[in-house]
């Protein structure tokens, strides 16, 4: 999708979106627009009932004056706290218009309007970020589709007075790159996507300068990585474990480190999972998914910070060679754990994808990202992820990187009584606690492979890497969260 900035006046062709504030008041485009109607525009509004309300929208075709384009009309509000977040999801729903349309070109009326506390440039590019971000589709299995059923859409053009747009947008858009990266690899099936197809995927960011590792599961017998070992043993599928390093600050400097679940298919092996729904575990790897994205982002806008992105990939499979409840593994930092659920998978990857990652980068903080418990979506359902931490100091700075991007996050308990719940009889500790506080035992096992005085958190992401609906500025289907979050938590605390 190419999106331009200009000037210039309205198109003579295409569609047009008008944003309108509440009560009808003109905006300085519906203006325009009315009187080059001859009054039509206003006229229309009243008559359908249009009043500017947030996210209200009028879609008119055959406007008097404006015969041969498309005016959409979509509400701001009294428009007084209008936040990026608000200019993204303005430009999404017109997007969400158009794909519905045969329309090929959408410009955005946006010359002489102020709103909220944004700059002209940032209302600008924001909009676009957000029709962009709206526009994305994942069509690669369809080979029937009628003409009319792919959008036609191709161009972008955001009316603004503002010469810096197009620098914002620059780097917006590598971050919309990024996004959608995730939102392919969460949405591709399994029997494409899996452990040794996904680090084929993470090898193309080398193009962007990032340098990759793949460790194979030789490298990690070697290395003792008996706990994600276990998981992936009853998969004819290779287990693997990709470093995307992205060096863009101080030459030598510790970088912060990202760590992700990636768990390509989870049938919750011998603990098997019921039969309905079980394609949801496909994007079980959504942990992996948004920090490949996230690195893909700060390498396209050439982050200004050292950054390295770890991913454990396996496949979750019951088989002959399958490992069974009860079974005792040896992790790398040398903890033995008793697998009394051979479901509470994803830990088990965690626990030496971050003791890896500790012994190899020495990160200065570590977040890590899993689907990792149905119980966060009954706590959370699908609006927040589950954030734990022991670090109030990273817990306020992940709370404002979610705030600012729209990849929300919730602070829940994680305490010493959750260490206590997942004490084994037999080995140093057990892969579930119960029931009760099942998000927060699954974090306590992974604090379990936290170095002494590493600043960490755990963001459970099972809720939100997968949009079951349409949003303003996401499609149903792979969501891409938490590539923002990653990308801005870098942006607002690494960056000089
Ligand atoms: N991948 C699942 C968690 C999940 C469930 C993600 C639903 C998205 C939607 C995870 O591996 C799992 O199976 N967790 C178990 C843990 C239990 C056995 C302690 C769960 O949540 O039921
Ligand atoms: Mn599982
Ligand atoms: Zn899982």
């Amino acid at each position: 999708m190419k999106v331009t900035f200009s000037k210039a006046a309205l198109p003579t062709t295409g569609a047009i979106a008008i944003p309108c504030l509440s009560g009808r008041k003109a905006s300085d485009p519906f203006a325009a627009v009315d009187e080059a109607s001859g009054g039509a525009l206003g006229k229309a509004a009243k008559a359908a009932g249009f009043d500017g309300k947030p996210g209200q929208l009028l879609d008119l075709a055959g406007l008097n004056g404006f015969e041969g384009r498309r005016v959409i009309l979509i509400g701001v509000g009294d428009g007084e706290k209008f936040s990026a977040l608000d200019a993204e999801a303005f430009g999404g729903r017109a997007m969400a218009a158009i794909l519905r349309t045969r329309e090929k070109a959408l410009t955005f009326a946006l010359l002489g309007v102020a709103l909220g506390d944004l700059s002209a440039a940032d209302l600008a590019a924001r909009v676009a970020l957000g029709a962009r971000l709206r526009r994305y589709r994942f069509d690669k299995y369809r080979t029937t589709l009628e003409k009319d059923q792919i959008p036609q859409l191709a161009k972008v053009t955001v009316n603004t007075d503002a010469a810096s747009a197009k620098d914002v947008y620059a780097e917006l858009e590598k971050i919309a790159d990024g996004v959608d990266l995730t939102r392919d690899l969460v949405s591709e099936p399994a029997n494409v996507l899996y452990p040794e197809s996904f680090a084929q995927r993470c090898r193309e960011l080398e193009s962007l300068g990032v340098r990759v590792k793949v460790l194979g599961e030789k490298e990690m017998e070697k290395l003792g990585m008996g706990s994600l070992l276990g998981v992936g043993q009853g998969s004819v599928r290779e287990s693997k474990l990709v470093a995307m390093e992205w060096l863009g600050g101080a030459k030598g400097e510790k970088p912060v480190a990202f760590v992700g679940k990636g768990v390509t298919f989870d049938t919750g092996g011998i603990s098997l999972k019921p039969g309905p729904g079980m394609e949801d575990m496909k994007w079980d790897m959504g942990g992996a998914g948004a920090v490949t994205g996230a690195i893909a982002a700060l390498a396209g806008r050439k982050a200004k910070a050292n950054v390295v992105g770890v991913i454990g990939l396996v496949e979750n499979m019951p088989d002959g060679n399958a490992q069974r409840p009860g079974d005792v593994v040896k992790a790398m930092s040398g903890k033995t754990i008793e697998i009394l659920n051979t479901d509470a998978e994803g830990r088990l990857v965690l626990a030496d994808a971050i003791w890896w990652t500790q012994e190899t980068y020495q990160p200065k903080a570590v977040i890590d990202l899993a689907t990792l418990t149905g119980a966060i979506l009954i706590a959370l359902a699908y609006e927040f992820a589950g954030l734990f931490t022991a670090d109030d100091d990273l817990a306020a700075k992940i709370n404002a990187a979610g705030a600012a991007t729209g990849d929300k996050v919730w602070r829940m308990p994680l305490t010493k009584a959750h260490y206590d719940m997942i004490k084994s009889d037999i080995a140093d500790m057990k892969n579930i606690g119960g029931r009760e506080g099942g998000s927060s035992t699954a974090a306590a096992f992974i604090g379990n492979f936290i170095k002494e005085g590493v600043p960490w958190a755990h963001l459970d992401i099972a809720g939100m890497a997968w949009a079951k609906k349409d949003e303003p500025t996401c499609p149903k289907g792979g969501s891409g969260y938490g590539v923002r979050l990653l990308d801005e938590f870098v942006r607002a605390n690494y960056e000089g």
